[in-house]
């Protein structure tokens, strides 16, 4: 007994201390903006199928399994906050017109509908941009593309610092930050004090693009409810069922196009780097096999995922096909033979009949995640 109310008293002394972090030195007072909100990011409540290896076409790791999120940069709320504000803030830009967001809208997935996207200056970009729904589920973690950018924490950097992009040097850019009088409390928030510096814009930045990730589709919906992604799914029509069908099956066996063999587990993306057949050979763009210069990587691209895909048009590196059924078309009747043209497709083009594709159309539209798009904590602080 004696020993049970000592243990109250120990908690009631250990809780009561747990509240004396509220800023009680009225010194230094802190600027909340009032968007810092208290948003949730960094203890996010992934699903049980998130963690559960992939099980259409041959296989793959799960979505947890992929996560770069590295050790010195874990997500936090006020450091992924403090990314929201960078992420919108058209004054990082050498004209102050274009901001991370301008070429990555939520409303198309965090990509651009625009074929090639505009920069500061109205110059347009060298590919299609990309969506950045679970970057965080990217295992290699090299982005663009072309994977050029060796980490998310490096490739936050760049956009700021390309002459057609937002024509910034990392010194014009901490100055562009220090000039607004909202950030230091945020700096402060999130790193202890209020310094500014490219490093810190780097974390902040990467932390916030890592908590765009979706999880909240009909195609979720489902998942949950059965043991497989292979099993029919009960909230699913018969369509989609047939669709999700031939999205997952190797085209060795009936009803199967192979998607899932690169588009791989719940995120449908990849390992590795790949080449679908766009064209016959690499002339216009050597992708991976430019920064590697090896002959297996030329004209190969990140496969991207696939979460909110019916949102993003236009598709492809550079942003040939306007509609989700000019690239199942693609699949099913002009994949060309290009050297490093990638399994199953250089082995067994698949064979699609028009209510096919019709299928994995409305199966791919099963993937929009219409909450995460439209979450007030990944939408503009300034607004
Ligand atoms: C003017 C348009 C534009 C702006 C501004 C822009 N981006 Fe991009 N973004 C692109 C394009 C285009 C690509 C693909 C480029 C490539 O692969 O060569 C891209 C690719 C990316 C990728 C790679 C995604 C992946 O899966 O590999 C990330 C991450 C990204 N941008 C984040 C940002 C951030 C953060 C900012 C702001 C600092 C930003 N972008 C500003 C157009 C833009
Ligand atoms: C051999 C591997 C492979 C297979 C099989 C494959 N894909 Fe892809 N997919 C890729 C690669 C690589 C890209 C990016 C290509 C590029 O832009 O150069 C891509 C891009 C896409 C895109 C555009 C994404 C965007 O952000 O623009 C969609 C949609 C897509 N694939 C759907 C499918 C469907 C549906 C199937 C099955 C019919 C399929 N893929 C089969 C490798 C593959």
């Amino acid at each position: 007994m004696k020993n049970i109310a000592f243990r109250l008293f120990l908690a009631t002394v250990l809780l009561t201390g747990c509240n004396t972090d509220n800023p009680t030195s009225g010194g230094d007072t802190v600027q909340d903006t009032g968007s810092s909100t208290g948003f949730n990011y960094a203890d996010v409540d992934f699903p049980d199928h998130f963690g559960v290896a992939a099980t259409g076409g041959m296989g793959g790791p799960s979505a947890l399994d992929m996560d770069n999120t590295p050790e010195d940069n874990p997500i936090t709320n006020d450091g992924a906050n403090l990314g929201r504000h960078l992420f919108y803030d058209t004054n990082l830009s050498a004209n102050g017109t274009i901001a991370c967001a301008s070429c990555h809208k939520a409303e198309f997935g965090f990509s651009d509908d625009k074929v090639l996207s505009e920069g500061f200056e109205g110059g347009e970009t060298g590919r299609h941009s990309m969506s950045l729904t679970n970057a965080r589920f990217y295992a290699p973690g090299m982005f663009f593309w072309d994977q050029r950018a060796e980490s998310l924490e490096d490739q936050v950097l760049m956009p700021f610092q390309d002459p057609v992009e937002m024509g910034m040097t990392l010194d014009t850019l901490v100055a562009a930050v220090e000039e607004q009088d909202f950030y230091p409390a945020l700096f402060e928030k999130a790193f202890g004090d209020s310094e500014v510096s490219s490093d810190r814009i780097s974390r902040a930045l990467a932390q916030f693009v890592r908590s765009l990730v979706s999880f909240g589709s009909r195609y979720d919906d489902g998942r949950a409810q059965v043991s497989s992604a292979i099993v029919d799914f009960p909230n699913f029509t018969e369509q989609e069922n047939l669709g999700k069908q031939i999205f997952m099956n190797t085209p060795m066996g009936p009803n199967g196009a192979g998607c899932a063999v690169c588009h791989q587990g719940e995120t449908m993306s990849a390992v590795e780097a790949n080449n679908n057949g766009l064209d016959a050979n690499s002339d216009d763009d050597l992708g991976y096999g430019e920064v590697t210069e090896l002959a297996g990587d030329m004209g190969t691209f990140k496969v991207p995922s696939l979460r909110n895909i019916a949102v993003r048009a236009t598709f492809m590196h550079d942003g040939r096909f306007t509609s989700l059924r000019e690239v199942i078309d693609h699949y099913g009747d002009t994949v060309q033979a290009h050297p490093n043209l990638g399994m199953p497709l250089n082995m067994h083009a698949p064979d699609l009949s028009e209510a096919d594709r019709d299928a994995l159309e409305v199966f791919l539209e099963t993937l929009t995640d219409h909450d995460m798009l439209t979450d007030p904590k990944f939408a503009s602080p300034f607004e």
